[in-house]
């Protein structure tokens, strides 16, 4: 059942909404006027007419953030957030720095997989990108475990022994002095990577720098149309986000 002060997704093929379900009315572009109040009470995944569409109401789910959040810069996918976890061994209790914090969407997926005894420190350079994230990061619902801080992720950073240090930022290179210095023997660093040219640069950096085990990798993912009569790949596939390259940090 759906309570007062939940947060629900208004879903259909075209669109997903993400709206509080706090009782007021409220105005959504693209939707219309919604008293919210019409919701309390009603089993997830109902069916509801709005204006001339027809909307199914779903729980918030991490896969949709990128729908659910304002987003400026290029976001790391949370299917990609999630393959850098598990490369990086990040779970349940983990502590980890990030650099570059950008619209948040990493920083919701590492949140999610560490849990409430894990600690998450997000550097961002940007106060615009600060405040985004901020508001993306409480509108996802996440556990208590972050903290954004303003800082170059390449000079600034003060946690030591850190299980990972994961970076998204244009010259992920130059993270790697600190990096050093931040990450426990054994743990790892990652860095999400628009080109080739750059990934070759961060590798060898982390070659350099002594990390092992490094592996890099593209992820790139094909829908499948299953219909009445056949079963075909999607024509829409996104063709390329980018690179990823992660290691693990020796003395
Ligand atoms: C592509 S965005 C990150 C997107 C983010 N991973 C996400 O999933 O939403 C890159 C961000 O890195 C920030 N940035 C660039 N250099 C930085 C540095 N040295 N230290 C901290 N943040 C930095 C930029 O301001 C920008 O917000």
């Amino acid at each position: 059942m759906i309570k007062k002060g939940e947060k629900l997704v208004l879903w259909n093929h075209d669109s997903s909404t993400l709206i509080k379900v706090d009782g007021d009315t409220k105005r959504i572009s693209g939707i219309g006027v919604i008293d919210t109040d019409r919701f309390v009470g009603k089993r997830w995944g109902t069916e509801v007419k709005i204006g001339r569409e027809r909307y199914r109401l779903l729980q918030p789910a991490l896969k949709d953030g990128p729908e659910l959040i304002d987003r400026k810069a290029q976001i790391i996918l949370p299917r990609i957030g999630i393959q850098i976890a598990l490369y990086c061994d990040i779970t349940c209790g983990k502590k980890i720095v990030e650099g570059g914090v950008g619209s948040g969407m990493l920083t919701a997926v590492l949140s999610s997989i560490i849990g409430p005894e894990g600690q998450l420190i997000s550097y961002e350079l940007r106060d615009d990108f600060i405040k985004r994230a901020k508001s993306n990061l409480e509108k996802l619902d996440l556990y208590d475990n972050w903290k954004l801080v303003k800082g170059d992720v390449t000079e600034d950073v003060e946690e030591r022994n850190v299980d990972a240090f994961i970076v998204d930022i244009p010259e992920p290179w130059k993270a790697l002095k600190m990096a050093d210095k931040s990450i426990k023997d054994g743990g790892f660093f990652a860095g999400y990577i628009p080109s080739t040219n750059q990934l070759e640069k961060t590798v060898k950096g982390m070659r350099k720098h002594g990390y092992v085990d490094i592996k890099s990798f593209e992820s790139l993912e094909r829908d499948m149309v299953v219909g009445d009569k056949g079963v075909r790949p999607s024509f829409d596939m996104l063709g390329h986000t980018g690179y990823v390259a992660v290691g693990r940090k020796t003395p």
